[in-house]
């Protein structure tokens, strides 16, 4: 294999551009050509794609959000599509792909190489959200937890000052990860996540006791996929039976999705796009590259996407007990 390329699809994440700039750096010391490829699948199928040297990746292993920029491509679901993606590939004489995403990108990947099985796809797990099977940690989720936790922070001085309970709502919309992760840090009173079913009934019990124990600031941290609503509609069921509240709601948003990348996720996001590389060249194909323990993982995409990572019950305790 002579030459590869790289892209970002799906949500970008903080530290996605370390890791392009390990990809680029390796395969070129390893004496091979990249191409980096805009806009993920769209991109592709669209040829928006670039020769890349050492250079082009300087400056950047401190830079949120994506060089190559990303995209959720409805054109690539569809057969018509992957044969223009096919088509070019082949054009640009690229055998091998490093793919930094999430479970769509790696799904896509996986019918890809079913249908054209002279290209081989690696996989980079990236998403904020934490949620792949075969990684403890996801590229963007360090940071992620970390912006949260900042944010979460001033949040507490503003409702210790006027003994406000608030309700504030991270990102996650199939997962907890950090919700569990930003309320333990910030020892939030509660945590309402998609993996565990929310019994308003015991929220309210909580947040009563504390009202009537001299605990009235309160922090209420909520994931936005949890099964009782967002932080408005939660606040909104609390008010009706609570009149005495004073409550307030914050959504962190995207917020959450940049800024400059943590250390451990530079740090992260360069071993796994040097394995990447290493493995593609290598002969591996079809998997997602992982730490697990510190240790590197290769997982098949099958079971990257079909699992999802469970919930660490001690967590969920930790929140409840140190609260
Ligand atoms: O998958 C990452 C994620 O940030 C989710 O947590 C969130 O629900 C979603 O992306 C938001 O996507 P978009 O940027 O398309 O609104």
């Amino acid at each position: 294999m002579q030459r590869i390329a790289v892209f970002t699809s799906g949500g970008d994440a903080p530290g996605m551009n370390a890791c392009i700039r390990a990809v680029v750096r390796t395969a070129i010391a390893l004496g091979k050509e990249v191409y980096g490829i805009r806009r993920g699948y769209a991109g592709l199928i669209e040829e928006d794609l670039f020769r890349m040297e050492k250079h082009t990746v300087s400056n950047i292993i401190q830079l949120g959000g994506t060089i190559l920029q990303s995209a959720r491509s409805t054109e690539f679901l569809k057969p018509e599509g992957r044969r223009k993606a096919y088509e070019v590939l082949k054009k640009y004489g690229i055998e091998g792909i490093v793919a930094i995403g999430g479970d769509g990108t790696f799904r896509g990947a996986r019918v890809f190489m079913e249908e054209y099985p002279d290209i081989a796809i690696v996989g980079i797990p990236g998403t904020i959200d934490n949620d792949l099977y075969g990684t403890d940690f996801t590229i963007g989720y360090d940071t992620a937890i970390n912006t949260a936790m900042n944010a979460i922070d001033n949040i507490k001085d503003t409702a210790n000052a006027h003994n406000r309970l608030f309700f504030i709502e991270v990102m996650g919309r199939d997962a907890g990860f950090i919700a569990l992760r930003s309320a333990i840090a910030t020892g939030a009173e509660a945590v309402l996540i998609p993996e565990e079913k929310t019994d308003m009934d015991e929220l309210i019990r909580m947040l009563e006791y504390n009202y009537h124990h001299k605990k009235r600031a309160s922090i209420v941290v909520v994931a936005e996929g949890d099964d009782a609503g967002g932080a408005f509609q939660i606040a909104d069921q609390v008010k009706a039976r609570c009149p005495q509240f004073d409550i307030r709601c914050t959504v962190l948003g995207h917020v959450q999705r940049g800024g400059r990348p943590t250390c451990m996720e530079r740090v992260l996001a360069s071993r796994l796009g040097m394995e990447g590389v290493r493995a593609l060249l290598a002969g591996t194909k079809s998997v997602m590259v992982g730490e697990v323990h510190r240790q590197i993982v290769f997982t098949p995409f099958e079971q990257a996407t079909k699992h999802h990572q469970k919930i660490n019950p001690v967590l969920i305790e930790m929140v409840e007990l140190l609260a």
